[in-house]
């Protein structure tokens, strides 16, 4: 009987998005709560896959540990290749309950992602963060919705710098932290930290939003040099980063912003074919067609 009743839930809660004429990107929604254990396992098998390839080393948190509570809390989006079939990268997205006194924020933590060498460069890393957080916009009740991402790695930092709204800290722009970004940071750091791979240790500089000796809870294998980090496309991101942060102990940024429907819309012109666009759009319940007229 449960199986039946995860079955039937599945189908609800599985979107599949075309991205390309080779690529389509399937999105699962917290599958912790309603896929069997051999679905389940499959699913972490393909995640597995491609960081196999992508990691050089094993994962112990999050989806990589044997629970099933990491996948309770997180939208997972897979990129699949439709020819062969390979899983060409992922993303495991958490939506943390992040309480600041008697409020509770919803922030969606842009998680882990790795994409298949075989596909890096062609910009999936994007595509996959993009789809996740817009098929969360719907699926969380805020207006806009907070996001947090914890990174060394420029091809990161200087992608959430740009792409979401209100963003701190950014390589563009040298500011005080606003209050609210540092009671978040400080909150998910303090609390919530097992989420990303962050052991007891590490310490959090408040001044530049900085994780300091990141790499220690069960993430280890991501730590990188400076120059085995991915860059970024602007120059000036790969300078910042390379300055804030002492790769040899494992920094991390944190960063905390904002998405709304400009992010969306700035994406889809930015990101998806054209032709594919208004399929897209709907699938990802963007925009309706107005209610007809009686
Ligand atoms: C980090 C990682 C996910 C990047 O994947 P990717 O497929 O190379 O990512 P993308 O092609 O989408 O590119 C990301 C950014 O790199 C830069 N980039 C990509 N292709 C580029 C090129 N040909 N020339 C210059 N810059 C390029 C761009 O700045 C791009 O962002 P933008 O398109 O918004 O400008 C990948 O290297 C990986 O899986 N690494 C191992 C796992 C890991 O470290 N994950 C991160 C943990 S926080």
């Amino acid at each position: 009987m449960i199986a039946l009743v995860r079955g039937a839930l599945s189908r609800e809660r599985v979107v599949r998005v075309r991205l390309s004429e080779t690529i389509e990107a399937i999105i699962y929604d917290r599958p912790g709560v309603w896929m069997s254990d051999t679905e389940l396992a499959e699913l972490r098998a393909q995640l597995r896959t491609v960081a196999d390839a992508a990691i050089p080393g094993p994962l112990d948190y999050g989806v990589f540990s044997a629970q099933r509570a990491p996948f309770e809390n997180r939208l997972v989006v897979i990129g699949r290749h439709l020819g062969s079939g390979d899983i060409t990268g992922f993303n495991a997205m958490p939506t943390l309950s992040v309480k600041l006194g008697p409020r509770t924020v919803n922030v969606l933590h842009l998680g882990l992602v790795a994409i298949h060498p075989a596909y890096q460069r062609q910009g999936m890393q994007g595509l996959l963060y993009g789809l996740g957080g817009f098929s969360a916009l719907h699926r969380i009740p805020d207006d806009p919705v907070w996001i947090s991402n914890v990174t060394e790695v420029p091809a990161i930092f200087g992608a959430v710098s740009d792409h979401f709204v209100d963003v701190y800290p950014s390589y563009r722009h040298a500011r005080e932290a606003p209050p609210e970004h540092l009671d978040l940071a400080r909150a998910i750091v303090a609390h919530h930290r097992h989420e990303f791979g962050v052991g007891a240790e590490a310490t959090f500089d408040e001044q530049r939003f900085v994780i300091q000796g990141s790499y220690t809870g069960g993430s280890d294998a991501l730590k990188k040099t400076a120059d085995q980090a991915p860059r970024y496309r602007d120059p000036a991101c790969n300078e910042y980063c390379r300055a804030q942060l002492d790769y040899g102990r494992g920094d991390d940024f944190i960063q905390l912003g904002k998405m709304d429907r400009s992010v969306i819309t700035n994406f889809l012109e930015r990101r998806i074919p054209a032709p594919f666009r208004p399929q897209a759009a709907r699938q990802m319940k963007l925009w309706q067609y107005p209610a007809r007229k009686t």
